[in-house]
């Protein structure tokens, strides 16, 4: 009798060392088969229990049963370890990682007409430039000539963050035109596609964050006809072939003389419109060139902006700006 209660501490240790030991599941069933198995070490004490004495029985058998529940305590809460360390993952996730279902997903809409965009304009031999989305007024507004009367300074039409000096969140990409040509010098052509931001309530046709497409071009003896000669070849590459663009004088504080583009198309009329107003542009402001350093006897150049929301809309047929941004599967697996 002595000697069977004795040998129960020694093999329950021992178990209990070889679970918390068992680096997986199947290693974990070994070292139970070894212990707790028909043939295991715990059960072979159990077996003992038949050579005792009748009276010694009861208390040897309570003793070996208390730690036999003990080992299964400990090997169902080793189980429950091992698998949830195996369903979590042991490296990050990579989310790029081609998946295993068929439907592999695809590029937002959105991504998609950019992506066009910027290789239409590649073609003609621009690259793309980025800049902040947090910016200063100096490269929203002042440095592009927009008097501190203009309405885009209002807070009602800005978002302005509480800091000193004053940060706001760009309303154009028209910013980026400075910080580039801060940076280095004449020949530009640059186009930056990106988000912009203004206080607008969500429509059908307007969302608080957009995205634009500013161009720039900056070289000696640049003209109004390069700018509707490359304006015309990225639309017709956009929306086809028989896209025809017109220019309307309008004002930017940035660029003299300006225009507003508008373009006809199969696409426009299909949404009941000859014409639709597409974008802004114009010949840089010689007092814009002055700002950056740039000589305005000695360079000339033309800039642009339009909205890439605007281009899907007409591009796909969509009549509301906010499905861009839900989310909805439904919506964005026709793309
Ligand atoms: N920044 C203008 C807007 O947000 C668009 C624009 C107009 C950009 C004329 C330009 C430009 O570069 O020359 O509406």
């Amino acid at each position: 009798m002595a000697e069977i209660i004795e040998q129960i501490g020694p093999l329950k240790e021992a178990a209990l060392k070889d679970f918390a030991a068992a680096g997986d599941l199947a290693a974990l069933d070994r070292a139970k088969a070894a212990h707790l198995g028909s043939h295991g070490r715990f059960t072979a004490l159990l077996k003992q229990l038949g050579q005792l004495p009748k009276e010694q029985r009861p208390a040897a058998g309570k003793a070996i049963n208390q730690a036999k529940a003990e080992l299964e305590a400990a090997l169902a809460a080793r189980r429950q370890e091992l698998e949830d360390a195996a369903l979590r993952p042991k490296e990050p996730v990579d989310f790029t990682a081609p998946g295993r279902r068929r439907r592999l997903g695809h590029w937002h809409p959105l991504t998609q007409v950019t992506e066009d965009i910027v290789r239409s304009f590649r073609k003609l031999g621009f690259a793309v430039a980025d800049g902040p989305e947090i910016e200063d007024d100096y490269h929203c507004f002042d440095a592009l000539n927009t008097p501190a009367d203009h309405p885009a300074r209002d807070t009602q039409d800005t978002f302005y963050l509480p800091t000193e000096p004053r940060l706001l969140l760009r309303t154009h990409t028209s910013s980026v035109q400075i910080r580039v040509m801060k940076q280095q010098p004449p020949p530009v052509r640059i186009i930056v596609p990106g988000r912009v931001y203004r206080r607008d309530t969500a429509d059908a046709t307007h969302n608080p964050t957009f995205h634009q497409v500013e161009g720039l071009y900056v070289d000696r003896g640049v003209t109004v006809g390069d700018l509707k000669g490359t304006v015309e070849f990225v639309f017709r590459e956009l929306m086809g072939p028989k896209t025809r663009i017109r220019f309307r004088p309008h004002y930017f504080s940035y660029t003299e003389p300006s225009f507003e583009i508008d373009f006809s198309s199969p696409l426009t009329r299909q949404m009941g419109k000859e014409w639709l107003e597409i974008a802004g542009c114009g010949m840089v402001h010689p007092q814009v060139f002055e700002n950056v350093g740039y000589d305005p006897e000695v360079w000339t150049g033309w800039a642009f902006g339009f909205g890439i929301e605007r281009i899907a809309m007409i591009r796909y047929g969509i009549h509301d700006i906010r499905l861009f941004y839900q989310n909805d599967v439904r919506f964005l697996r026709q793309f």
